[in-house]
């Protein structure tokens, strides 16, 4: 489709021109288009430059898992990123090796591509759009956070499209008590009930 290969185009003059942050590498987004239903994620890691995808690290098995439980698989949705390079930070250890690591994305580095991520969702012409976290919830919405509106969904005015935000898969991670998997856990079975009435 020479439209995905005009974004994909676009995508890399955008990076090559990028000099503020050195950047762990880039890729697009993956699935069909058009497609009904769209997520947004925020930024790609080391795994999803090797493998030129996003999603498919550790974030991207949590996210499957859930998927696969409310009936989706991943050649039945489109999924992409706000910030299309993977944003790195460098530490050097007391042994002089230096590693590097993920950082979200700054809100300067997601407007580089506000332009290519709004002609994307206009090319997947989504019936719904799940946003991962906050980093595509403030990118595309007026929330200020994902505590405050997560697993609803919302009618956007300005995107005139359905939005449903969601935490992040890799928030899990970071929370590691029962508590919040079970908010996790019932945000995808509503998404599940969204998705009937679209
Ligand atoms: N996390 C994201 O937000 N995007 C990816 O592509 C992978 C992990």
């Amino acid at each position: 489709m020479k439209e995905l290969e005009s974004l994909k185009l676009r995508i890399q003059n955008i990076v090559e021109s990028y000099e503020s942050e050195e950047i762990g590498g880039w890729i697009t987004g993956d699935g069909p288009v058009p497609c009904n239903i769209l997520f947004i994620g925020e930024a790609p890691g080391k795994t999803e430059i090797e493998q030129g995808k996003p999603f498919v690290g550790m974030a991207g098995e949590t996210f499957q898992s859930y998927l696969q439980s409310i009936g989706l698989s991943r050649d039945k949705i489109r999924i992409t990123n706000t910030c299309f390079f993977r944003p790195i930070k460098k530490k050097l250890s007391k042994t002089g090796r230096v590693t590097i690591s993920n950082r979200p994305p700054k809100s300067s580095e997601t407007k580089l591509f506000k332009e290519v991520l709004d002609d994307e969702i206009a090319l997947v012409n989504p019936k719904i759009i799940i946003t991962l976290g906050n980093v595509p919830l403030k990118r595309l919405t007026n929330f200020d956070s994902i505590g405050e509106c997560h697993g609803k969904l919302y009618f956007n005015e300005e995107l005139k499209r359905n939005v449903f935000p969601m935490y992040h898969p890799s928030s899990l991670t970071y929370n590691r008590n029962d508590e919040f998997k079970t908010i996790y856990e019932e945000d995808w079975l509503k998404l599940k009930e969204a998705l009937k009435t679209m």
